[in-house]
């Protein structure tokens, strides 16, 4: 690979991620494949899988540079305060996904953090990566508990490393733990931290991140910046052509629900929930304290499915705010964007058309301080034709 005249052998130039736009790895997944095909770890763990994006990546890595790495992901596949709650679709399709491609290496550790900490030896671990729940406390624990398990000359990642939002602060963290060894910040997308303690590493793309910047630094960080804007670039297309129904990516529906105390909806004042696409599902989402309802938005991210609504009701401790279960309750909800209402006798029914559908409930005054808010749906996503009841 030539950048700014310079050639760069790298291993990711064949790389064609399996999966990649699942959540926020897609900027780092050529980096990531790289360091395991070039560090060769011997035992690799991953903290926080979810959907997988990131530790498919290692495992493809593993897998066709054949680098003899036993992989372990750690996680409860039940979500989190920043990742959102999701249900067992998750699961369920990262383990078909790890029994497929990765069953002779790989190991799905379906429990907390805490929990797995005894299954492996201090000083055992080449490559540890931590991208569980974000917030300061969290990370320092996780950082605490499972540092001593990182072999001496061992790479730590730490991921979202530049988010200051929402209570992440995983930045607090990193500007200590950056100091005290070799490190490079990736300053891409969510932010991926890359430390070392000890030792030259034999890794040719850690010597050039570590060493002090020049014109063979910079082409590699073009290269990933590339290959990053590739990938993303590859996603928009799916979208335009329809494609991404084709992918992982369809089989889930996100829901992202803005609550709202002054009529602006913003990225740090919203919600996640997650599910899959088999029949109707109820769902829970928990607004956090202080959230208001001036109004409440609500979008999903559903590749191009017809979603049947039969109920959605919002509450204030006992009190009930909104209740639509009926037609003329769901002619109160505006729907917008790229979505549009299919009449129906029973359903508030949406034919997703694109990436961005909104609802907007009516403004409602939120109940009394100190209560949270609660909203409840019973949905049905469907990937083609909605089933006739
Ligand atoms: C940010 S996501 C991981 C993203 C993933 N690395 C990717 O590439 O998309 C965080 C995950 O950590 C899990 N998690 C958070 N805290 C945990 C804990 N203490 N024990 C086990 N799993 C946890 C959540 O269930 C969630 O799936």
């Amino acid at each position: 690979m030539a950048a700014a005249g310079i050639e760069l052998d790298l291993p990711s130039r064949t790389f064609r991620p399996l999966l990649f736009g699942l959540g926020a790895w897609t900027d780092h997944l050529h980096f990531g494949y790289d360091l395991v095909a070039q560090l060769r770890p011997k035992i690799l763990v991953e903290l926080g899988t979810d959907r997988g994006e990131s530790y498919f990546c290692f495992c493809q890595a593993a897998a066709e540079q054949q680098t003899g790495t036993r992989c372990y992901a750690i996680d409860t596949w039940q979500g989190d305060t920043h990742a959102g709650g999701y249900d067992e679709t998750t699961y369920r399709q990262v383990d078909e996904h790890n029994r497929q491609q990765y069953h002779g290496f790989s190991t799905l550790v379906r429990a907390s953090f805490d929990e797995a900490l005894a299954r492996f030896a201090d000083d055992s671990i080449d490559l540890l990566h931590i991208d569980g729940l974000h917030t300061e406390e969290a990370v320092r624990h996780d950082l605490e508990r499972w540092l001593p398990k990182l072999r001496s000359g061992g790479v730590l990642l730490m991921h979202d490393v530049l988010v200051r939002r929402n209570g992440f602060g995983v930045w607090k963290v990193w500007a200590e733990i950056s100091k005290k060894g070799e490190s490079f910040t990736f300053e891409l997308g969510a932010g991926l931290g890359v430390w070392k303690n000890e030792e030259i590493s034999s890794a040719p793309v850690l010597r050039m991140l570590f060493a002090k910047p020049d014109e063979t630094s910079s082409a590699l960080l073009d290269y990933y910046r590339a290959q990053a804007t590739g990938l993303h670039q590859s996603i928009a297309q799916q979208w335009r052509d329809g494609s991404i129904r084709q992918t992982a990516f369809a089989q889930q529906t996100i829901i992202q629900v803005f609550h709202s105390i002054d009529g602006c909806h913003r990225e740090e004042d919203s919600v996640y929930a997650r599910l899959g696409h088999e029949g109707w599902k109820e769902v829970a989402i928990f607004l956090p304290a202080g959230a208001g309802a001036l109004p409440l938005r609500i979008d999903f991210v559903s590749a191009f499915t017809v979603i049947d609504l039969a109920s959605l009701v919002l509450k204030s401790g006992a009190g009930t705010l909104f209740d639509a279960g009926t037609g003329p309750e769901f002619d109160t909800i505006v729907v917008t964007g790229d979505a549009q209402r299919h009449p129906h006798p029973a359903y508030l029914r949406l034919k997703i058309t694109g990436i961005d559908p909104q609802l907007f409930l009516p403004r409602i005054v939120a109940g009394t301080e100190g209560t949270c808010l609660v909203l409840t749906m019973r949905l049905r996503v469907s990937a083609g034709e909605p089933p006739r009841v």
